[in-house]
């Protein structure tokens, strides 16, 4: 892997200068002020030991830790030799403190319909899906595969597999057959829990089926635990297949949270890289519980009667610690919402905010801008007065889109934070606090506590003010990715080794004078489409397995709704002609929707340097219509860029 920081890139970004200091009616009852932020960021990092024993001590450990934090570079573990569990500290704990009758989860399904449940409903329906995958034989330490619409029943799977032990992988269900296969078989999953079907913009999506295709293909797995979401009567095969609703009917609702070591693994959740096929990046118990306790508290200014609706989907990394774990901790109201933002009309949001009352909303920049370009006037038919805080996660979002954002939803009434952060870092850790901090558009801002940012060029000489560099992080935190499933070498090398001694982020960024860091995009052959990973060998891998491809390169190109999309140059296989719908439909069915390429180049060279490395830089240059600029003169052919630039992509 080769790929050097491209310096045109990441100081190409237009300036903001624009600063938005907090509406001084939510500075008045925040959490959190600057003098609060500032003492407690300086403990964080100077007394680590102090700072997370503390919030840790906040939570119910059945042992407690003999030491806080042991660094064996690139290995970590936090509050060592103590035992808990995750979902004890979600459900039980809040039930025992007076929490049991308030509403943990309002989800509301895209045909409408509303299902509430309590801290002490939830819990039962955990304690009873827990019974029902002991009773499928599911042990601690094994994996269970979740493949499922985001219905109220993905998360009790998931805090069902926290309170016996078992590591749950999430595989979101836009995920096509191949997709959910590799997975199963890359973790060696034993039980999947899926539904007959999902509801997506007024139509099925029939994950059963999808299911049994995959399991034809992952011949580990034993078992099926399937939601009867949309009464799709899906056929079931005897002896492995068992109905979610009659599994728990049939299951008892007491169960006793498994006391675990801190570092036992919680869950896998796959993501894109540069090379090769998706990591699972590997979290563990008692660093990400705490993590998540503490960012989602503190980040999000968290009171008592707030309703929190983050709009992922469970299949990503956000959907994991801030629709589910993170709130859960904090003893919170979530709302979920399993459909489009656009069905039945644009808006669905603004709809499920006023008949809610949602008080903070978490959402992404695509669906942001999505949103802006159906006018001010739809969101201006609902009452939004409930909300009080605005959040914005998964890609860079643009000035422009934040300016509506904080104005039209937020009535310049709410604050709105950028937060930065990765699957692998497994909560927040660049935002400013909303009632500490003014913001800048455009521009995440400065670390959470325990988190020691730095710009750094590739030789690890670090940057100063404004200067464009990578991102990465000096020391652990505790909800830090602890290996790579299955692959610790590729963890070393991909996080603690591109840069020595500093965990490498992947991405660019740049700091200000005033600490405000700006995160400007992956350095990585990793591209961002509408908020989710993908890396570009991935679909090239794809596009190559179709018969009438010979080779392939995929790039992104800017999109005004996606961020990213996705824009593949193909060669034809000898004497066969590329069909460019048929080739979509295929890398829509080897990987999903989200990877179909927007454009298709059919090319009959592709820019290479004399050694055959292809140069995507200039790829990436045509498929923005730009003119080529930069150092050609190192590829075998430079005349193939000039008859690239003059096709046109079907
Ligand atoms: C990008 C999602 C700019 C970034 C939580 C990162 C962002 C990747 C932001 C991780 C942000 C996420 N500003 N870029 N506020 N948030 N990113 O693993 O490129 O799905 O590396 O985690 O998204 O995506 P992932």
């Amino acid at each position: 892997m080769t790929h050097s920081p491209s310096n045109d890139h990441i100081d190409n970004v237009l300036h903001e200068t624009r600063v938005i200091q907090p509406p001084a009616g939510f500075v008045a009852n925040a959490k959190v002020t600057r003098e609060e932020y500032d003492r407690r960021y300086r403990q964080s990092l100077d007394d680590p030991d102090t700072f997370w024993g503390e919030v840790a001590g906040e939570l119910t450990w059945m042992k407690p830790w003999e030491q806080v934090l042991d660094w064996q570079e690139p290995h970590v573990r936090w509050f060592v030799g103590g035992q808990t569990n995750l979902a004890y500290n979600a459900l039980d704990r809040q039930v025992e403190r007076g929490l049991g009758d308030k509403r943990a989860f309002i989800w509301e399904g895209e045909d409408g319909e509303v299902r509430t449940f309590t801290y002490s409903a939830l819990l039962s329906q955990v304690k009873r899906a827990a019974n029902a995958m002991l009773a499928l034989g599911v042990e601690s330490g094994d994996r269970v595969t979740l493949y499922l619409p985001l219905i109220p029943e993905a998360a009790i799977a998931m805090l069902a597999c926290a309170r016996i032990g078992a590591v749950h992988s999430v595989v979101f269900g836009g995920f096509s057959v191949s997709a959910l296969s590799d997975r199963i078989n890359d973790c060696q999953s034993k039980l999947l829990v899926t539904a007959d079907a999902g509801l997506r913009r007024g139509g099925l999506v029939n994950l059963k089926a999808n299911a049994d295709d995959a399991a034809k293909k992952s011949p580990g797995l034993e078992h099926m635990l399937v939601v009867d979401r949309a009464g799709s009567n899906p056929p079931m095969k005897e002896g492995r297949d068992v109905w979610w609703f009659e599994a728990l009917a049939a299951a008892s609702d007491e169960h006793e949270a498994v006391a675990l070591d801190s570092e036992h693994p919680l869950f896998v959740l796959y993501t894109s890289g540069s090379t090769g096929k998706p990591k699972g990046v590997l979290h563990t118990t008692g660093g990400y519980m705490v993590s998540t306790y503490l960012t989602m508290e503190t980040v999000f200014d968290l009171k008592d009667d707030d309703v929190f609706w983050c709009t992922a989907d469970v299949g990503w990394v956000t959907g994991h610690s801030y629709s589910v774990y993170g709130p859960l901790l904090n003893g919170a109201t979530v709302m979920l919402y399993e459909g489009a933002p656009n069905h039945p009309d644009w808006g669905r949001f603004w709809d499920i905010v006023q008949k809610h009352k949602v008080t903070i909303l978490y959402t992404a920049p695509t669906a942001i801008r999505a949103l802006m370009r159906q006018g001010d006037e739809i969101p201006g038919k609902y009452d939004l007065s409930s909300l009080r805080l605005l959040g914005s996660v998964g890609e860079p979002i643009n000035p422009e889109a934040w300016m509506w954002y904080a104005r039209v939803i937020g009535g310049d009434r709410c604050p709105v934070i950028d937060t930065w952060w990765q699957t692998e870092t497994g909560s927040i850790m660049l935002t400013t606090l909303p009632g500490a901090h003014p913001a800048k558009p455009g521009s995440a801002g400065l670390p959470m506590y325990g988190i020691d940012p730095a710009i750094m060029t590739r030789d690890g000489q670090e940057l100063g003010p404004d200067e464009g560099g990578l991102l990465v992080i000096k020391r652990p935190w505790p909800s830090m990715l602890r290996t790579v499933y299955g692959d610790d070498e590729r963890y070393k090398k991909s996080y603690w080794g591109e840069i020595p001694h500093v965990y490498f982020a992947g991405d660019g960024a740049r700091r200000d004078a005033d600490g405000y860091i700006t995160v400007m995009g992956r350095v990585d052959d990793v591209l961002n489409v509408s908020g989710h990973r993908l890396g570009t060998m991935e679909i090239e891998s794809a596009l190559v397995a179709h018969p009438s491809v010979a080779e392939a390169a995929v790039v992104g190109r800017p999109d005004d709704i996606k961020g990213e999309s996705v824009v593949a140059f193909v060669l034809p296989q000898g004497g066969q002609t590329v069909d460019p719908a048929a080739l979509r439909a295929y890398v829509t069915r080897e990987i999903g929707a989200l990877a179909r390429p927007d454009a298709i180049y059919i090319a009959d060279a592709l820019p290479k340097t004399r050694s055959g490395k292809i140069m995507r830089r200039f790829l990436r240059q045509i498929a923005a219509g730009q003119a080529i600029q930069g150092d050609t003169s190192t590829l075998e052919d430079p005349a193939v860029l000039d008859r690239l630039a003059e096709m046109s992509a079907v």
